[in-house]
């Protein structure tokens, strides 16, 4: 099987072209990726695969990449809600116009796709609301970013239905692991205090978001392209729900620190208050399961793989922090 994966240089991306070619030998991979600020070469170091660098918003370097492909996993996206309250344009140019590029190749070629997407084109839920997102709850997105990947799930679903395009989309919640960019919060945190830097918590911190280990995000990714139906939207979670100030606190104990040691600086605007997933329907119908069960555990193996792998963090370090300052975060 030829797998070509969208976005393949970032941390979701890697870790799933990482787990394809240790799990899957049959398995041919290409990477399509821009190489933005959030790509890192580093990632994909060593492995047995081709990479070309290009956007998926460019027809003419999608529509061959794409017709020699069977399967495309379309992870390519800008993915960071405080860079899309700055400068919404990429967010609108890469998640829409790249999604629909990709359409419109996989519609000409007849290839299967895959369509990455997140929890928070649902908006988000109240802290004290039973409740937790479904394939069924209306989409309601806060932010320029989760408002262009609302978009870009649109898009495919149409392709679905007016082309007949072979499409599966999965929204998940916040991943955590090996390879993620240090702007996002557990690795921007890791490595403050590696940096002899405070945490920063945005607010109070009471925010809840639904952790998974990117590890299990991309099995049930796996699992969806293998037995999933087409048309579906599959939602990946692992009932990891905890508060940003309780994970904060978490890391700081864990890296032998006074788990107050952190200072709150200002909120994101519009900052959604919790996300929940509900994700039945992929255990009970795709026989899915996470193996990262003990949010403790994953996260001190990911503060291991910061400790160890300084070469791959440390050149953006002081870039990332001084453009945080500038909000007052
Ligand atoms: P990331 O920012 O780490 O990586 C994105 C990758 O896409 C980078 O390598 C970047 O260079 C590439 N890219 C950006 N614009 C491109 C373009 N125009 N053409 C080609 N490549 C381009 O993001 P991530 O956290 O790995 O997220 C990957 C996908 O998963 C996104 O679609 C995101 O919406 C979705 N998602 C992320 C999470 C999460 O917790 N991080 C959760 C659910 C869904
Ligand atoms: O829910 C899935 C989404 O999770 C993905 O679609 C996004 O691509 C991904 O970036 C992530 O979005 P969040 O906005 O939830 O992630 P982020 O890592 O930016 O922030 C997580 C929480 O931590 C959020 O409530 C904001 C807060 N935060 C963030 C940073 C960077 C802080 O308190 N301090 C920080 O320094």
């Amino acid at each position: 099987m030829h797998v070509l994966v969208t976005g393949g240089a970032g941390f979701i991306g890697a870790n799933f072209v990482h787990q394809t070619v240790a799990e899957r030998p049959d398995a041919r991979v290409t990477v399509l990726d821009k190489f933005t600020y959030a790509a890192n070469r580093e990632s994909l170091a060593g492995l047995d695969i081709e990479i070309v660098e290009g956007d998926v918003a460019d027809r003419d370097v999608v529509d061959p990449l794409v017709e020699a492909a069977d399967v495309v996993v379309h992870f390519a996206a800008e993915s960071h809600n405080d860079n899309s309250l700055n400068d919404p344009w990429p967010f609108v140019q890469t998640n829409l116009i790249g999604t629909y590029t990709v359409l419109e190749a996989v519609r000409r070629h007849g290839t299967r796709l895959h369509h990455i997407s997140t929890d928070e084109v649902y908006g988000d839920l109240e802290l004290d609301d039973p409740a937790k997102f479904t394939a069924s709850t209306p989409y309601n997105p806060s932010s320029p970013y989760s408002s262009t990947k609302a978009g870009s799930d649109m898009l495919v679903r149409a392709w679905v239905r007016s082309f007949g395009v072979e499409a599966t989309l999965s929204n998940c919640s916040n991943n955590y692991g090996p390879y993620q960019h240090i702007e996002k919060f557990i690795p921007r945190q890791i490595t403050n205090v590696l940096d002899g830097r405070r945490p920063k918590l945005y607010g109070a911190g009471l925010n809840v978001r639904d952790w998974i280990h990117v590890a299990d995000h991309n099995s049930a990714v796996w699992r969806i392209i293998d037995a999933g139906q087409l048309g579906r939207t599959y939602l990946i979670g692992a009932d990891g729900e905890m508060n940003n100030k309780a994970v904060v606190e978490l890391i700081l104990e864990l890296l032998g620190r006074d788990p107050q040691d952190y200072d709150h600086v200002a909120d994101r605007p519009g900052h959604d208050l919790r996300y929940a997933i509900d994700a039945t329907p992929l255990r009970e119908e795709l026989g899915w399961e996470p193996r990262f069960r003990d949010f403790r555990a994953g996260l001190a193996d990911t503060i291991e793989w910061y400790r160890a792998n300084e070469a791959w963090w440390r050149p953006q370090k002081d870039a990332v922090e001084a453009k945080y300052a500038k909000t007052g975060q």
